[in-house]
């Protein structure tokens, strides 16, 4: 029997989040939990992402009691989630003590890994919540957001990720989030890890552009010990490649693969019926299980083009969208190459359409894109084009050193804010997060009289 290659299974979160919105509630997963928790995987990616937000805005459910109950109901496997850096769930800075009180009560709640990652890889965005991590006694899993430029070379990320394995990394995770990462680059920064940080690496990428099969393959030959999968209803187009199709491939390579097959059929078989449902009522539109090549072309993840095709179409301009296509590359040059993830990929795509709707490059910029040049979202990969940065900046003074440094505490002034209405730090958490979604709910929840959430209010 050859080298054991484990499993994260990702229907819960990233399969639900890049297939159908995030849309899946409690409920409807609920009943599987216990063949998952039997199934033998390394861990079960459940929260983080979107679902927080989600689960707030249109389910109308509590994320922290989601947490408990899927931890309740998964004693023996370990829970995962991704966390942005000093942006936790949300898409700008946190002052550090949101970050460290929302990491200790993630872990006291039951998660065991979490998969921290920076949209520029500035691993200064990534400190706080890694040593919150090791503190909290949880895995911490310091991650790359893959991203291919003339500045990202195989010895930039063997140097972030000993940066990370001395900010306390128990694992590297490689983040492809649009999948365009192809079998040589995964096999050469595998190899280029391994031969330098004694870490298991665990390999996520997207079946987006079609390449992700072949991708595990060859990160597996190099030497990856974990890959990200998703039960195969839930597999495909945008989301992972299939759980059940890889531990069949890689057993017949004669890898060991411990995953139980009756468990997994089971799975297959419930979230069949699932992903029927939502494929009926259009949440599943046919369009996110398609491969999609022209993102190896333009370098555009999967998701970032179909915003820009709904902007477009909203502002009656979809005929201009093969040159805001051929815009986004220059921006995202412009802006010092930063990987397209949530999130620098929204802005560089606004900016390419402003660019190209205003018929002047940067006569038009969001307020993003303003903090990005003023430093707000950490150390660019490569420098901003300094004639662009001044244009943009007009004046305005660029912060020194981390941007989260500047930011006052917010933990204990929220907590008084809401006294009366927030029963426990997770409330007040909620709503440094998410403000009016947690407020909603929070009165929500009062008027029903629910007695959920039984958590002291102040903590000593
Ligand atoms: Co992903």
């Amino acid at each position: 029997m050859g080298r054991k290659v484990q499993f994260v299974e990702t229907v819960l979160r990233d399969a639900n989040q890049s297939l159908i919105a995030t849309r899946l509630p409690f409920e409807k997963f609920e009943p599987m939990l216990e063949t998952i928790d039997k199934a033998g995987y390394y861990a079960a990616e459940c929260w983080g992402g979107a679902t927080f937000d989600v689960c707030l805005r249109y389910l109308n459910e509590d994320p922290w009691e989601r947490l408990r109950k899927i931890r309740a109901a998964m004693p023996n496997t370990k829970l995962q989630m991704l966390l942005r850096g000093q942006n936790v769930l949300g898409y700008s800075h946190y002052p550090d003590d949101f970050v460290k009180l929302f990491v200790k009560k993630a872990v006291e709640n039951g998660m065991d890994v979490i998969r921290i990652f920076d949209a520029l890889n500035d691993v200064q965005n990534m400190k706080v919540a890694m040593e919150a991590t090791v503190n909290a006694g949880a895995i911490a899993s310091g991650t790359i957001s893959y991203t291919a430029s003339p500045v990202h070379t195989l010895d930039k990320y063997v140097e972030m990720v000993k940066e990370l394995k001395e900010m306390g990394a128990s694992t590297i995770c490689i983040k492809d989030m649009s999948g365009i990462i192809g079998p040589q680059e995964i096999y050469d920064l595998v190899s280029a890890i391994k031969d330098s940080v004694d870490l298991p690496i665990d390999l996520h990428t997207h079946c987006t552009t079609g390449l992700a099969y072949p991708v595990y393959l060859k990160a597996v030959e190099a030497g990856v010990d974990i890959i990200d999968t998703a039960i195969s209803p839930f597999s495909g187009g945008t989301s992972q490649p299939a759980t059940e199709t890889m531990a069949y491939a890689l057993r017949q390579l004669g890898y060991e693969v411990e995953l139980n097959d009756d468990c997994t059929t089971k799975m297959a078989n419930y979230f069949k019926t699932i992903r029927d449902e939502y494929i009926a009522d259009g949440t599943l539109i046919p369009k996110a299980l398609a491969t999609d090549t022209q993102c190896l072309i333009y370098q555009i993840p999967g998701g970032m083009l179909s915003n820009l095709m709904t902007q477009l179409k909203q502002m009656n301009a979809l005929d201009r969208l093969e040159e805001v296509m051929a815009e986004t590359p220059k921006v995202r040059a412009d802006m010092g190459y930063p990987p397209l993830v949530t999130p620098t990929s929204q802005m560089v795509g606004v900016q390419a359409v402003n660019n190209v709707l205003a018929g002047e490059r940067y006569k038009r910029v969001s307020k993003e894109i303003k903090a990005y040049c003023r430093g707000e979202y950490g150390t660019t990969p490569a420098p901003i084009n300094p004639e662009i940065r001044e244009k943009i900046l007009a004046g305005d003074k660029i912060v020194e050193g981390r941007y989260a440094d500047t930011l006052a505490p917010v933990v204990e002034d929220t907590r008084k804010q809401l006294e009366g209405l927030a029963r426990c730090d997770e409330d007040v958490l909620s709503y440094i997060a998410f403000p009016q979604l947690a407020e909603d709910f929070m009165n929500a929840r009062k008027e029903k009289e629910e007695n959920i959430c039984t958590y002291s209010i102040v903590e000593a």
